[in-house]
């Protein structure tokens, strides 16, 4: 019997020869436009303490009456994916959807998605990870092409959180802040394996569950809540714990992955965060002494998008050039769960 591994050794794995590459990115949006002006007609509240407090001047919002949903915003971001790494539908092995918003509880949203785009028989699977699900499903993606039993997989972020939101004065503290939208990646093999993942993690705390939930019965509330039925189908969020959950969590999760990876933050191109507050962003952006450009904000156009925020910032960076081949990027992402983790990669 050969002598015990020492608990310090470390397990060398062979290096694999298959990279994974980000070959495309795509969006889909729905048609309306929530403004802060709009909730002030709905709600007491104004433009001043929503900009003040989470940087958010607008949102987009399904259009439920013509049928806007989380399918309708995931197909087209999926679509773009391909149409962007010019790789036919029929080539994906796998569809993977990150949502908190399935259509139905059956079937998978993912499995609409890959029939709707030409996928055939590829599998298809909905992640639930809250605001983590797309990073969560982004790894579980690169590392099911790494071991190579798959070569090409799409990765959707698809939320539509108005339809949890309670738009008068008493919601208003959870309401202004969320947005729907569907942001989309396709994953492929390559042939450079040091294209991929550097450094990841994921990570939840369940005794913080009570801090964002979504109960539609009584029996969904934590101990000493009242269970107002007038809460349910309403996202409830003790908004002052997640901030101070979010702003402690932020900077350790960049430090962690960092660390594994090896890496200082100067070595990374762009950290491509999950957008939940401007002020969250911005206290991780200091901590780090990042200039305003490596650290991307778009929560005043589209507000906190859950699974969809990553992927929308994933998309606009690429589309403008800032995100390309050969950089380091780093995806960070946090929520409801309580769920934190990240993705580092070599594109
Ligand atoms: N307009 C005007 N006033 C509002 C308001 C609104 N939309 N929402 C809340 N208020 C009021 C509250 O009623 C409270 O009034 P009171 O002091 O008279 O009781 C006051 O503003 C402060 O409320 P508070 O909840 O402490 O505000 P805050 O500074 O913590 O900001 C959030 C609220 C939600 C913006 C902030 O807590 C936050 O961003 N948290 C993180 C949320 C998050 O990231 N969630 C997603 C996780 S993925």
């Amino acid at each position: 019997m050969s002598a015990p591994t020492p608990a310090t050794a470390r397990i060398e794995l062979p290096r694999g020869r298959v990279g994974v590459r980000i070959a495309g990115s795509g969006i889909g949006l729905p048609s309306r436009t929530l403004t802060n002006a709009d909730l002030e007609k709905m709600m007491d509240t104004s433009d001043e303490w929503i900009v003040q407090r989470t940087g958010i001047r607008t949102r987009r919002v399904v259009n439920r009456e013509a049928g806007e949903c989380t399918l309708s915003m995931a197909t087209p971001a999926l679509r773009g994916a391909l149409a962007d790494a010019k790789i036919d539908a029929t080539e994906l092995d796998l569809v993977l959807c990150a949502t908190m918003c399935p259509e139905m509880a059956c079937p998978p949203t993912a499995c609409r998605i890959a029939a709707e785009v030409g996928a055939g028989r590829a599998g298809a699977m909905d992640i639930s990870a809250a605001c983590c699900g797309f990073v969560f499903a982004l790894n579980m993606a690169h590392d099911l092409i790494k071991g190579g039993a798959y070569r090409t997989i799409g990765v959707i972020g698809a939320d539509t959180l108005s339809n949890w939101m309670d738009y008068s004065t008493e919601g208003r503290g959870t309401a202004i802040i969320f947005g729907d939208a569907a942001g989309a990646v396709v994953l492929t093999a390559c042939d450079d394996p040091s294209r991929g993942i550097l450094a990841q993690s994921m990570h939840a705390d369940g005794a913080g569950w009570k801090d964002i939930f979504t109960p539609t019965s009584r029996h969904h509330f934590p101990a000493g809540v009242d269970p107002d039925p007038r809460k349910f189908g309403h996202l409830q969020m003790n908004g002052a714990t997640v901030f101070k959950f979010a702003v402690g969590t932020f900077p350790n999760l960049i430090q962690e992955t960092l660390d594994k990876a090896g890496l200082t933050p100067e070595q990374v191109d762009m950290f491509v965060c999950h957008q939940s507050n401007a002020r969250i962003l911005h206290a991780a952006r200091e901590r780090f002494g990042l200039p305003e450009d490596k650290l991307y904000v778009n929560i005043d156009r589209y507000g906190n998008t859950v699974a969809a925020s990553v992927p929308l910032c994933l998309h606009e960076l690429r589309a403008a050039g800032r995100v390309r081949d050969g950089q380091k990027v780093m995806f960070v992402a946090f929520g409801g769960g309580l769920t934190w983790g990240s993705s580092l990669w070599q594109l």
